[in-house]
């Protein structure tokens, strides 16, 4: 019986799951088995994207023919001829005699290499930007050379914008039910099987992947459609940045990986030893037996930690066979950007230090600690020192680990700074909206992109602002970005007199407006962004906005101005007295109060913060 499932209104899932296969590609355990993943694509024309592996033939079959519903299939574009994704091309072909097949030159020579029919008579060759249109889609072919082999290629579907990813975000394991990574806890139950794949499968490859990520950030795509694993139809940036990462060879967290190899135990020993003398000093640490653990789970570890080290045995006068294999396996896969420490161990000659450190060289951008620890058959006492000082420069090009912040926090216990808050990284805005015919705007200081996809923002305005009201009647508003060459006057405009008391727009000889028909500052800002309020949370002093975004568009290209910038370079430095006057001034605006006292429950007049802001003059 058919499994098939609907991505979009017109592509439908048609791949399988194989969960028999013991190694992928022969050398890659995939105990949660795989997917090979094929899409059919519903227009004027049919379009199926790639086939599947032999194993599952009849299966993809059976899809086929019930996503086309008795039809005929128009084009079979194969994007990467890779056995897993070109065994059924033969079946096709005898089954749907029009089919054209879609792909380029390369794939051409290779599917000759590998197979014995030729697809010429039927074969449809495209070129870098060439377009097939469908009907209603226009299908766009990107040339990807070398993710993963030299032949592949990527579609992009404008209609829909889909980008048909061949082997790019693809993962390990089989779907399980689910097509869509939002459908699992992608991050916590699939990431490391989404960079087990990438490392081992286009690790290698950097640059290529780079190239690609660069084609594809120039098109708006709200689908991936990988050859393996789930697809993105939400929260994209996920994977993309991960992609961006890896292909950039930057670790994904700092700690330290430490792959050992040990034939008695002492080997290990030094391993734990350093691993618990890191831990205690707060850093994280990860740990693999290379006789156990197979050679593909520790180069995924190594693209995701900063600091690697390897300790092994000697063995016949070189490094130990599995460590051996694991780092030819790592330069092989490019790994690079990476601090290194070494362990090594021998009887009565050890000279697997030397010999790593010889191949890892080679490697870009490794930072080798000169001091190889060497061990004589076992870790003794006198030793103990030599392991603390591994650990010690480990730990000096490591950031300070969270537990020395701990302990700050508990020196502290009951302390609750608010300068601690202007530690945050905050924009500045005017927040603008329109009830009937009265504009208003004031500064804020909170706005945040929450999703992409919808696009959605938060904002947090003080309910004594006059422009919180109108938001809260209307549901909409707008906001301006403010940028660096914003002069004092527009803060003060804007963040310290009241609507309720003037009319803010009034002599305005320009009037902007975006499509809600709320005003904007077109000037000393950067971008303009408007929103509609979906939901809105009391807190107190403050109602929290959460706003689907209706328009956005970019001013100039002049720096936004951070809170920090505002109070360096905008807002005016307190002018030497002549006479000290007795008072407060409000920290956030500059406002100042007279008097011996500040009254507890004393509130800015102009930018509405409380007596906790204020400092004596
Ligand atoms: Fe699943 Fe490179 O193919």
């Amino acid at each position: 019986m058919y499994y098939i499932r609907k991505v979009t209104d017109d592509l439908t899932w048609v791949g399988a799951n194989d969960r028999r296969l013991a190694m992928f590609e022969g050398v890659y355990s995939v105990p949660r088995g795989v997917s090979y993943n094929s899409y059919l694509l519903s227009d004027e024309k049919t379009v199926l994207f790639d086939t599947v592996d032999s194993t599952v033939r009849e299966r993809y079959l059976e899809n086929v023919a019930a996503a086309l519903g008795g039809g005929k299939l128009d084009y079979l574009v194969i994007q990467h001829m890779e056995p897993d994704h070109s065994s059924v091309i033969r079946d096709l072909m005898i089954r749907y005699p029009e089919m054209r097949i879609v792909c380029n030159e390369k794939i051409l020579a290779l599917i000759k290499q590998f197979y014995d029919f030729d697809i010429s008579p039927r074969s449809h060759i495209v070129g870098d930007g060439d377009e097939l249109c469908t009907g209603r889609h226009t299908l766009t072919f990107v040339m990807a050379p070398m993710v993963h082999w030299p032949e592949v290629m990527v579609t992009y579907d404008a209609t829909d914008k889909i980008l048909f990813s061949a082997d790019a975000f693809g993962c390990f394991g089989a779907l399980n039910g689910a097509l869509f990574a939002d459908e699992v806890d992608f991050s916590r139950d699939y990431m490391d099987e989404a960079r087990r794949y990438y490392t081992n499968i286009v690790g290698k490859y950097g640059s290529q992947v780079q190239s690609l990520l660069g084609k594809a950030s120039a098109l708006e795509i709200a689908v991936l459609c990988p050859l393996h694993g789930f697809v993105w139809r939400k929260n994209l940036q996920e994977i993309i940045s991960k992609y961006l990462l890896w292909s950039e060879y930057l670790p994904e967290e700092h700690g330290v990986m430490i792959a050992y190899a040990s034939v008695y135990g002492n080997t290990e020993n030094a391993a734990e030893i350093l691993a618990g003398i890191l831990r205690e000093g707060g850093y994280k640490t990860d740990m693999f037996d290379v006789s156990v653990t197979p050679a593909s789970e520790i180069v995924s570890a190594a693209f995701k930690w900063s600091h690697l080290v390897f300790a092994s045995t000697t063995y016949n006068a070189g490094i130990f066979v599995t460590m051996e294999a694991l780092i030819v396996d790592l330069v092989a896969h490019n790994i690079q950007n990476r601090t290194v420490a070494i362990i090594e161990n021998g009887s009565w000659a050890p000279t697997s230090g030397g010999l790593i450190r010889e191949s890892l060289e080679a490697c870009r951008d490794m930072r080798i600690i000169d001091d190889i620890v060497s061990l004589n058959s076992s870790l003794k006492p006198a030793q103990l020192s030599d392991i603390a000082a591994l650990a010690e420069s480990l730990a000096a090009s490591l950031p300070k680990p969270a537990r020395a912040v701990a302990d700050r926090a508990e020196l502290a216990p009951d302390v609750v700074d608010p300068l601690a808050m202007f530690k945050l990284s905050y924009g500045l805005f005017v927040l603008t909206a329109r009830d009937g015919d009265k504009d208003n705007g004031c500064i804020i200081n909170t706005t945040v992109q929450i999703t992409e996809t919808p696009m959605r923002v938060t904002i947090a305005v003080n309910k004594s602002n006059y422009t919180h009201d109108m938001v809260l009647k209307t549901g909409e508003f707008n906001i301006s970005v403010l940028s660096q060459d914003a002069p004092f006057r527009v803060f003060q405009h804007f963040g310290f007199q009241s609507g309720k008391d003037v009319n803010k727009f009034e002599g305005c000889t320009t009037e902007e407006r975006t499509k809600n028909g709320i005003a904007f500052v077109p000037k000393f800002t950067n971008g303009v962004i408007s929103g509609r309020v979906t939901e809105f949370y009391d807190y107190g002093t403050h109602t929290l906005f959460i706003a689907d975004v209706t328009q956005a568009f970019v001013l100039s290209n002049e720096p936004s101005v951070t809170y920090q910038y505002y109070f360096d370079n905008i807002k005016p430095k307190p002018q030497p007295r002549k006479e000290k006057k007795k008072g407060y001034v409000c920290r956030i605006c500059g406002y100042e109060y007279e008097g011996e006292t500040l009254p507890d429950d004393f509130i800015c007049p102009l930018c509405k913060h409380g007596a906790n802001d204020f400092e004596p003059l």
